[in-house]
């Protein structure tokens, strides 16, 4: 199982829109897919249709109430391990040592049963992101495409260094990921610049595929549905279809 975190603790950058869109365009290529929702605000359980409120889910695995595979609902995307209710108190109550690594251990029961996990990170740093940090061996960052988007950017780098240099495994920056992009205004062309510049300084690249705008993203969301189906052949549907094409040619 390759594992792989969507990640910026900035907020409403895309993390969770493209998690969904990566996990079901991987099961819609025949992959086996586990998602797993890490975000206390549950969007990702949500738009996948899974009430966060009354689901077993990663809190309780977490936390060591229930086995993982009583906390794996199934989806349109393919399986996912959603948030649960308590999971907003996770950083209060999720205090033992090495709690920062259970969800690698816990994952490691599981890692034949499917070829991708793909994790959606909170856009905060706590245990929450540590777990996904502390077991994901790709990350992708997405961000969008305006003034504010290097913010946060050199910390998120720094942890990774940290985590790299602490933990036990390798954890690799796959890419920067551009979303709600318009090639037309002179301002997405100038953000892409910067980007490309600070992915290559940390080693990394900003991804080909760059998502752009659409209104079928919330719509597909709000209906809980798949958004490739919903409106199939709309912008932001054949972005992240390539984008999902480039992430399996960079590592499979
Ligand atoms: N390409 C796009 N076109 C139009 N709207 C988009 C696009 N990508 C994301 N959105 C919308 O932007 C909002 C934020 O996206 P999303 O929830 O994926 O971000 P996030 O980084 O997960 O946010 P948070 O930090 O709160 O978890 C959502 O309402 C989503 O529907
Ligand atoms: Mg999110």
């Amino acid at each position: 199982m390759k594992t792989i975190m969507i990640a910026n603790q900035k907020g409403g950058v895309g993390k969770t829109t493209t998690a969904a869109a990566l996990g079901l365009g991987l099961n819609k290529r025949g992959f086996r897919v586990l998602l797993v929702d890490t975000d206390p605000q549950g969007n990702l359980s949500s738009s996948l249709g899974i009430d966060p409120d009354s689901a077993c889910g990663l809190f309780e695995l977490l936390n060591g109430d229930n086995g993982i595979k009583d906390c794996i609902c199934s989806s349109f995307a393919g399986d996912v391990i959603p948030c649960s209710i308590m999971l907003a108190d996770a950083d209060r109550r999720l205090t033992q040592p090495y709690a920062y690594s259970i969800l690698d251990e816990k994952l490691g029961d599981i890692c034949n049963d499917y070829d991708y996990c793909i994790i959606d990170a909170p856009p905060s740093l706590g245990i929450l992101s540590m777990n996904g940090f502390s077991t994901a061996q790709y990350l992708i960052v997405p961000v969008n495409a305006s003034a504010f988007s290097l913010q946060g950017l050199s910390s998120l780098f720094s942890i990774i260094s940290a985590v790299r240099e602490k933990g036990k495994h390798e954890i690799k920056i796959l890419g920067i990921l551009i979303t709600r992009f318009n090639s037309k205004t002179r301002l997405s062309k100038e953000v892409l610049a910067v980007l490309e510049n600070t992915a290559h300084q940390a080693g990394t690249r900003v991804f080909d595929a760059k998502i752009r705008q659409g209104v079928s993203i919330e719509m597909a969301q709000a209906r809980r549905e798949d958004l490739y189906e919903f409106r199939s052949g709309s912008k932001p549907a054949d972005d992240y279809s390539r984008f999902t094409e480039e992430v399996l040619e960079l590592i499979s």
